[in-house]
């Protein structure tokens, strides 16, 4: 199923394999700041920047190194990893950020004459690819070093040249996202840690761009350096050529690069490439990098420093790109905006504060019920503001413009720290920052609860305490906010990915035939809407249970146009096979239910009426009205840590077990951060996927 797939034993016998990959990293910022190709100025173009919290415009690796956090999760790598932003252009030439994240591969390849492998130099940057390329050929490994891989799990396509890696985009849309890939160069002239072109003091080995001996001009043999940049391109329609589209205008793929600036602790990174021969893409197989690995860290790194103030298209779709890149091959002049000031990314937490990750909300209420309120200019700092001085110690964001506090955290809730990607709400007062997801917070803590002076934020203080609403211990307030961008798509499993495998994420859905009837649809519901209403095939099952944590997780939304005909019909042309509307204007699509949700209720549970039609029942407080399709017999409550069902998978659930199977054997990749999986081995290496949410776009 998985390209090239190579069996444990092939690979083994890979020579020089030791290697380990920094899997899923998060951005630490995605603006037009270039500090290697344009120190001290704004860049050309947008970037998807991953690495230290101290990225600035210009670099400096003594006070990079000081940085306090880096979104790479062994914390003394503060190095920076970027490459330029992938857009999505729709018919119209609306232009949207595809969601990013970067696998980086550390490759210790010494080559047949088994030269001794360098960490990199202290203060080394470089660049591979070229921007302005737009042609391939095929006997430089400077453009071959450039590449692109489908992904699709669950229909092979060995064999098929339309679906082969290959330099530039593919003329399809890829099911499971894109990887965008960038080798560097590994050989080093031994004296320049920089160059006019920013590449003639680094080379490509004899042999290969990515294995070899290094050639005498560079002949000192550094560490191999592989970006994977994986794009979220399957959340997006795709009409053909022009779909995808680079920050630098480019439609080809041809002007893909990626740029490199040195953080590390020189004498680490060589003590794990000279005693981790054992590391076979897991960072955990290298003791002295698992010895100061912490997920929780990189997860909560924001960015110091500052980022270019313009609209990148994080919340509203744009019409050009940012930096007058015309998009090549359109003919159409790029639109000049000016030169745009830099602003902080962040606003600073009151003194005192820290971000601590991504949580959970309570299974049977809210993590943090004591307080709470919402504005349409939230950021983290307005809701550690208006907690502390309310003499709270705990404060967590959600969905982007609601504020939570507490002392601890309670109703089930943990602070079990979820992948990044599961807060992926832009605050509504700031896009450079996250403020929580759908029912996921972004907590923060004091060491001085009631001593926070609102300092940094009086002005946000005083309009957040008129705003304050009443304690919140059931959906009710929350419901009410609701944003119509949900995010719960498609995140994978967040049981141990030791056990993950593609597999077991697919058979804990897959849908069997039940030996059980499917509930007739009879008297357990209200008034319900008339079936002619609902797309083919479709009927109404009952009233059932939901919790925080949602019995329906493959995708939702909110609207105060809700209809029942609108929820099923939304779920239905996403592929799911079921659907639940629930407090009148919510709406949950999902192939099984997860969460231990999804049990029968009384009819009378569902009682509220649907927002956008007053005759219709839409579900009631934790409690939905659930349709489903013939397809499908209705599913027991699922298991409390069982996979989400994504749209893509629906295919081969519903039909036999011999398509959609798993990578041959996944190896030990316990150092995955939740919500990841091992997809398998190519020619390559192991590579690993998530999947991440949809672009966030305001609510409506
Ligand atoms: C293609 O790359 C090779 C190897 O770098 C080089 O010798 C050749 O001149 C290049 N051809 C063109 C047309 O640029
Ligand atoms: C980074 O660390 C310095 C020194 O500890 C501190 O003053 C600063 O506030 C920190 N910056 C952020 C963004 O946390
Ligand atoms: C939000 O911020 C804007 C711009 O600073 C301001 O005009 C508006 O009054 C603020 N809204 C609230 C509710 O504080
Ligand atoms: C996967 O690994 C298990 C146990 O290590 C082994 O029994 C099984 O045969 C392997 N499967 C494949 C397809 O290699
Ligand atoms: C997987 O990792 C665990 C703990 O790191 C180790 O005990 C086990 O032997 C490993 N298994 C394989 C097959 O490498």
């Amino acid at each position: 199923m998985f390209p090239k797939l190579l069996s444990l034993a092939a690979l083994a016998a890979v020579v020089n394999a030791e290697h380990w990959i920094f899997g899923g990293s998060k951005l630490i910022a995605t603006t037009r700041l270039d500090s290697i190709v344009s120190p001290n100025a704004i860049g050309t173009h947008v970037h998807a920047i991953v690495g230290a919290s101290g990225f600035k415009n210009v670099y400096n690796p003594d006070e990079l190194v000081q940085s306090n956090c880096t979104t790479i999760p062994v914390q003394p790598d503060k190095s920076n990893y970027w490459a330029p932003q992938m857009y999505h252009q729709d018919p119209q030439g609306n232009l949207t950020p595809m969601p990013t994240s970067f696998n980086i591969y550390y490759l210790v390849r010494n080559g047949p004459k088994n030269e001794k492998v360098h960490a990199f130099p202290k203060g080394l940057v470089m660049l591979a690819g070229d921007t302005t390329r737009r042609t391939y050929n095929a006997s430089s490994f400077a453009d071959q070093a450039v590449s692109y891989v489908c992904l699709d799990y669950n229909n092979d396509h060995s064999g098929d040249p339309d679906w082969a890696e290959r330099p530039d985009f593919f003329t399809h849309s890829c099911p499971d996202g894109m990887r965008a890939q960038v080798f560097f160069p590994s050989c080093w002239d031994g004296v320049n840690l920089d160059s006019p072109d920013h590449k003639s003091h680094m080379a490509y080995p004899v042999q290969a761009y990515n294995t070899g001996d290094c050639p005498d001009s560079h002949p000192v043999h550094l560490v191999s350096l592989f970006y994977e940049m994986f794009v979220s391109v399957d959340q997006f329609e795709y009409h053909g050529a022009g779909t995808w589209v680079l920050a630098n205008g480019d439609t080809t793929g041809y002007g893909h690069h990626g740029d490199f600036q040195n953080g590390w602790d020189v004498d680490l990174l060589q003590e794990a490439i000279d005693t981790c021969t054992a590391a076979n893409g897991n960072v955990m197989d290298c003791p002295p990098l698992a010895a100061v690995f912490d997920q929780a860290a990189a997860d909560a790194c924001t960015l110091e420093g500052s980022v270019v103030d313009e609209n990148i298209g994080l919340t509203t779709p744009l019409t050009s790109l940012p930096g007058c890149n015309p998009i090549y091959g359109s003919g159409k002049p790029c639109a000049n905006a000016g030169t745009p000031q830099l602003i902080p990314a962040q606003d600073p937490l009151p003194t005192g504060w820290t971000e601590l990750g991504c949580i959970a909300e309570g299974t049977n209420g809210r993590a943090l019920p004591a307080l709470s309120m919402k504005d349409p200019n939230m950021t983290r700092a307005m809701c550690a503001s208006y907690c502390g001085s309310h003499g709270y110690k705990l404060a967590g964001v959600e969905f982007s413009d609601e504020c939570y506090c507490d002392n601890s955290v309670k109703n089930g809730a943990s602070e079990t720290f979820l992948t990044w990607s599961e807060c992926s709400n832009h605050c509504a007062g700031n896009s450079y920052e996250i403020c929580g997801g759908a029912a996921k917070l972004t907590l923060m803590t004091t060491g001085n609860p009631g001593a926070s002076s609102p300092s940094s934020s009086s002005s946000s203080a005083s309009s957040v305490s008129s705003a304050a609403t009443k304690p919140v211990s059931s959906a009710n307030t929350v419901s009410s906010v609701r944003a119509t961008s949900v995010s719960a798509t498609s995140v994978v499993a967040t049981s141990s990915p030791t056990q993950t495998s593609v597999a077991s994420t697919q058979s804990a859905h897959s849908v069997t035939p039940s030996t059980s009837p499917s509930t007739p649809a009879t008297s357990t519901t209200g008034p319900s809407a008339p079936a002619a209403s609902l797309p083919a095939g479709w009927a109404v099952v009952g009233c059932r249970s939901d919790t925080s944590a949602r019995a329906l997780t493959g995708y939702s939304f909110a609207n105060d146009q809700m209809t029942v005909a609108s929820c099923v019909s939304t779920c239905s042309s996403k592929g799911f096979l079921m659907a639940g509307v629930e407090f009148g204007r919510e709406c949950y699509c999902g192939n099984s239910f997860q969460n231990q949700a999804g049990e029968p209720l009384p009819s009378a549970s569902c009682n509220m009426a649907c927002a956008g039609d007053a005759t219709g029942t839409c579900g009631g407080n934790w409690a939905f009205t659930l349709y489903k399709h013939s397809d499908l017999a209705v599913a027991n409550p699922g298991p409390s840590s069982s996979a989400s069902v994504t749209p893509t998978s629906v295919a081969s659930a519903t039909q036999p077990s011999s398509t959609g199977t798993a990578p041959s054997n996944s190896t030990n990749v316990s150092g995955l951060p939740a919500g990841w999986i091992a997809v398998g081995y190519d020619d390559r290496e192991l590579h690993l996927a998530l999947r991440l949410p949809g672009p966030q776009h305001g609510r409506t």
